[in-house]
């Protein structure tokens, strides 16, 4: 039998949301966290990346959205290839195309899907037999967030202190709760500063140390509320972790302020739902945009509620998801 000199796969993964967020490393270039996190796919966004090796390309070549990427983006994509490849035994070099089912202006981050579907993409394109946990590795690589995507539904991302022990895994399927994220976008700009040099200004902040010393208490929490399914402890643990996270980044030198009037206005908005009994929570990434967590049953009840707050742009709805996948 002759030896394929050719490989190529196809592969989806969605975004997720952080219950609890990951926000600084103590590694930067393995972008390992220096505190464990939780989080729920996305379903109904996604990246599909498709990637061929071949002995004929000599260089890695990235395409998103049909436009050609050079630079940071290209080198982050290399920085994953390099590692598979190593571990493959196989040093081809990639020809990778990617696309997202949602604007980049929708206000929520493509590098987690990206990387979750390119690893998962390039790992079964070479052939190799390797757990979830395993590839969720090699994608927090290209984005610590990532790591996330790769498993099914509700998922932690163990923090660890080294490549092989900082990995994420299912703590249940996307099936389990029937939980939406209604995602308000008030800004479709680019963020001024990304994650990756954020989590470099994290330890600036006098506040990261408590943020991080109580990580492991809160992710206790989240995790027992999102297993007994216990929706005002969801909240009230949420809420707390995205306010400390922010905390966090207004108080590092120099400050990041990623909230606007708007974002503000919503978190308002929600305490006043809250107080008057409608089950739904806020959480907030690295940008003004709020993501509103709640059961289905009452997602239409919650968009009218907001609906015609000032300065929303538009409002995604998209409810808990799979994780990485072939197609
Ligand atoms: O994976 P990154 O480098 O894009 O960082 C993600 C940071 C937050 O979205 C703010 C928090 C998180 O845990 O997703």
């Amino acid at each position: 039998m002759t030896e394929r000199s050719e490989y190529s796969a196809t592969a989806m993964a969605s975004p997720n949301i952080a219950f609890i967020k990951y926000w600084g490393n103590i590694n930067e270039e393995l972008r390992l966290p220096v505190n464990g996190s939780l989080s729920m796919n996305l379903d109904g966004l996604a990246t599909t990346t498709r990637i061929k090796f071949s002995p004929v390309f000599t260089e890695d070549s990235l395409e998103i959205n049909g436009n050609p990427i050079q630079g940071v983006g290209l080198g982050r994509v290399k920085t994953v290839l390099n590692a598979i490849r190593a571990d493959a035994g196989k040093p081809l070099f990639a020809m990778v195309s990617s696309e997202n089912n949602f604007p980049s202006g929708a206000g929520i981050a493509s590098s987690a899907s990206a990387f979750a579907a390119l690893a998962f993409a390039a790992v079964n394109a070479l052939g190799m037999r390797v757990s979830t946990e395993r590839i969720s590795r090699f994608a927090r690589l290209g984005s610590g967030s990532a790591s996330r995507s790769v498993p099914d539904g509700f998922v932690e991302w163990f923090a660890g202190d080294s490549d092989e022990s900082s990995f994420a895994s299912s703590i249940a399927g996307a099936d389990h709760w029937n939980l939406a994220d209604c995602v308000l976008v008030v800004s479709d700009g680019h963020k001024k500063t990304g994650s990756t040099e954020g989590h470099k200004l994290a330890a600036s902040s006098p506040l990261q140390t408590a943020r991080v010393a109580d990580a492991p208490r809160r992710i206790e929490i989240c995790r027992r509320a999102i297993l007994e399914r216990d929706f005002g402890q969801l909240t009230a643990i949420i809420q707390l972790d995205s306010d400390l996270m922010h905390a966090v980044m207004m108080t590092s030198q120099p400050a990041l302020f990623y909230w606007t009037p708007e974002t503000l206005r919503i978190i308002e908005s929600v305490r006043n739902l809250q107080m008057g009994g409608l089950p739904v929570a806020y959480t907030i990434d690295a940008g003004p945009n709020v993501h509103l967590i709640t059961e289905l049953k009452n997602v239409e009840q919650v968009i009218k509620a907001v609906k015609n707050l000032d300065g929303i742009i538009q409002i995604l709805r998209t409810r808990a998801g799979k994780g990485a996948r072939l197609v």
